[in-house]
């Protein structure tokens, strides 16, 4: 059997319950990774973690809301006494909002993207750091948006919150880069998870379209004409992450079928 790319690594997923997080968990695992998962939804986090009892991995959950530092670092420390090391952190929680034009988007929406999107970032990568600091090496990814890069009228809270994660990563990659830490960001367009559902059922209502005319209408701009699997989302995770891809970081790297080229 070829040798399993993640053997033996930790890796730790927020937002693990659901969409990316949920499979990109079953996918490390298949490559050998030992788990630690985190999302605020406890059941389906619980219902996550049951689904690995039959492979060989290590599996630790917890129940952490990424915009509490206090969980953040409580749910760090056990990390650090199970598996002593961290490889690699993906983070990955995130929220949208109602699609609105900016003016009727009101401050506490704002606030609670803000806050679940970029200082649950920040929040993670302030207590992941220091302890692959101390190890040496490690490799981080935040997974931000094509909203990241450009901008999406309607979406601005949600634009303002991806490219604040694009900043952290960048300058988070500039402070690491000679500790043999990669830290990178990840920006889909839109694949279909619950969130993106959400989205295509939101823009369906307003328009009194089916859903099938809404996806069509969502991916009229994108070059390829359709949103993205999750799988071809996760595979990007797996390769920006593997070992192999040594000299990347500081990179906003685009997996959009072509949204953000033209
Ligand atoms: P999802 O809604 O399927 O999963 C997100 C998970 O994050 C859920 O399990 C949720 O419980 C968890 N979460 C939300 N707030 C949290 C908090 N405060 N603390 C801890 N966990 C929390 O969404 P999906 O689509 O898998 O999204 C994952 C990431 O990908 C998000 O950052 C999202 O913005 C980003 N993204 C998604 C796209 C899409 O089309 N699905 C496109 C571009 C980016």
């Amino acid at each position: 059997m070829a040798e399993r790319i993640y053997n033996g690594k930790t890796l730790l997923i927020t937002g693990a319950a659901s969409g990316f997080g949920a499979r990109a968990a079953e996918r490390f695992a298949e490559e050998g990774a030992n788990l630690i998962l985190w999302d605020k939804a406890s059941e389906a986090l619980a219902e996550k973690s049951r689904s690995f009892a039959e492979t060989g991995s290590k599996v630790l959950t917890a129940t952490v809301d990424v915009t509490s530092e206090d969980q953040v670092r409580g749910a760090m420390a056990m990390a650090k006494a199970k598996f002593g090391t961290l490889d690699i952190a993906i983070n990955n929680a995130g929220i949208g909002h109602e699609m609105a034009p900016l003016p009727s988007i009101d401050a506490a929406t704002f606030d609670r993207v803000m806050a679940v999107n970029a200082k649950g970032v920040f929040l993670c990568m302030k207590h992941q750091l220091p302890w692959m600091k101390e190890a040496g090496q490690g490799a981080i990814l935040n997974v931000a948006s094509a909203a990241g890069l450009v901008g999406a009228g309607m979406l601005s809270a949600y634009a303002a919150s991806k490219h604040a994660v694009i900043g952290l990563t960048k300058s988070a990659a500039d402070e690491v880069a000679r500790k043999n830490i990669r830290v990178n960001a990840l920006c889909p367009s839109f694949a279909v998870t619950p969130l993106f559902d959400d989205m295509a059922d939101e823009v369906a209502d307003r328009h009194g379209m089916d859903r099938e005319d809404a996806y069509d209408r969502i991916t009229q701009r994108i070059p390829m004409h359709r949103v993205a699997t999750v799988d071809e989302v996760v595979q990007a995770m797996l390769w920006i992450c593997s070992p192999e891809n040594s000299f990347m970081t500081g990179q906003a790297v685009s997996i959009d079928g072509g949204l953000t080229a033209v």
